[in-house]
């Protein structure tokens, strides 16, 4: 049976753009009930100053639970050497940089130029203790540059897979569409193979879905994506919700591609999540219409 492979954003990405705080016990909680729901990686936190984003300051005690649970693949993000340096020690098993192929997002969001963050994800390699992620930002285009010029995300692209452990592109805001998805893909794709491995889509326009259905006939098993819809990026204006991880599941189960993920489950973490931040805004069709009659959970 063909697989997916699902990567929960929520605790990382859409933390760190939701209006809410949410309490350091209730994310643990929250995180346990993913991984319980059968979720096997998890971005739980990112390693940034916490004076720049205070919904993450607890990234370290978060990341330290998570590894505690059993065949639950920990990652965090980081922006820079000494925040590579915290998520290893805190001990993540997987660290993903973004590195923004347009240059004025890349700017606002690490100040540091692409090819200076290139430079900076090489020195984290270089030191190793954890698996590394190059996710290409603003690969479909910026809120704040416009159009990204697809051969500065593939010439990145190439760069970042001589010492990273895997790839990923990333529509941080939402432009993309599924013409799109497939033509870059497959380009990047010719260039670096089996290193590209991850999609991270926003569902900002409403096109989540149809592009990661566009990846996946791209050949893409990876995908990230967040409960509730919640995220978006604080440093790209406009930025809003990636793909919702419930419909995502639906989507794939119902076309007979097994994603591991026990819908049941996934209800009882987002109940946990509606709890622990109540006024935030939470996003789903398939939790609001509940699954078809007759529907059948792959194994
Ligand atoms: N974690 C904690 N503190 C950090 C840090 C990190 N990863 N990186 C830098 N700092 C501290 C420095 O030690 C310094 O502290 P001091 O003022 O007490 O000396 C201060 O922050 C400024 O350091 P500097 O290296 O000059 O950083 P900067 O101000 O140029 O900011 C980044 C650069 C990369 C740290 C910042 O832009 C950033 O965190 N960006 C990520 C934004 C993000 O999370 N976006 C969403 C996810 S894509
Ligand atoms: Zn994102």
């Amino acid at each position: 049976m063909t697989q997916v492979h699902i990567c929960e954003v929520g605790p990382r990405d859409g933390l760190q753009n939701a209006r809410h705080l949410m309490p350091t016990q209730a994310k643990k909680a929250w995180i346990a009930a993913l991984a319980a729901a059968g979720l096997k990686e998890i971005e739980v936190g990112s390693f940034v100053p916490p004076k720049l984003i205070p919904a993450m300051a607890d990234s370290a005690e978060v990341v330290a639970f998570s590894t505690k649970i059993q065949n639950l693949k920990v990652v965090a993000l980081a922006p820079n050497l000494k925040g590579f340096e915290r998520a290893v020690a805190a001990g993540a098993h997987k660290v993903t940089f973004p590195v923004s192929a347009s240059r004025k997002h890349s700017e606002s969001n690490v100040r540091m130029t692409p090819e200076q963050m290139i430079e900076e994800v090489r020195r984290c390699a270089d030191l190793g203790g954890a698996e590394i992620e190059g996710a290409v930002s603003t690969a479909f285009g910026c809120t704040l540059q416009g159009v990204v010029p697809e051969d500065d995300v593939v010439r990145i692209a190439v760069a970042l897979a001589k010492f990273c452990g895997g790839v990923a592109l990333a529509d941080t805001v939402g432009y993309a569409n599924p013409a799109q998805v497939k033509r870059i893909f497959r380009r990047v794709k010719s260039e670096i193979g089996s290193k590209l491995e991850g999609a991270h889509f926003h569902d900002t326009r409403g096109l989540g879905l149809a592009n990661a259905l566009a990846a996946y006939e791209e050949g893409v098993r990876h995908f990230d994506s967040s409960m509730g819809g919640l995220g978006g990026c604080p440093f790209a204006p406009g930025a809003s919700g990636n793909v919702i991880t419930e419909d995502l599941v639906f989507m794939f189960e119902s076309m007979g591609v097994a994603t591991g993920v026990d819908f049941a489950k996934l209800l009882k973490a987002r109940d946990l999540l509606v709890t622990a931040i109540p006024e935030e805004p939470i996003y789903g069709h398939t939790p609001l219409a509940g699954l078809p009659k007759g529907f059948r959970q792959l194994a």
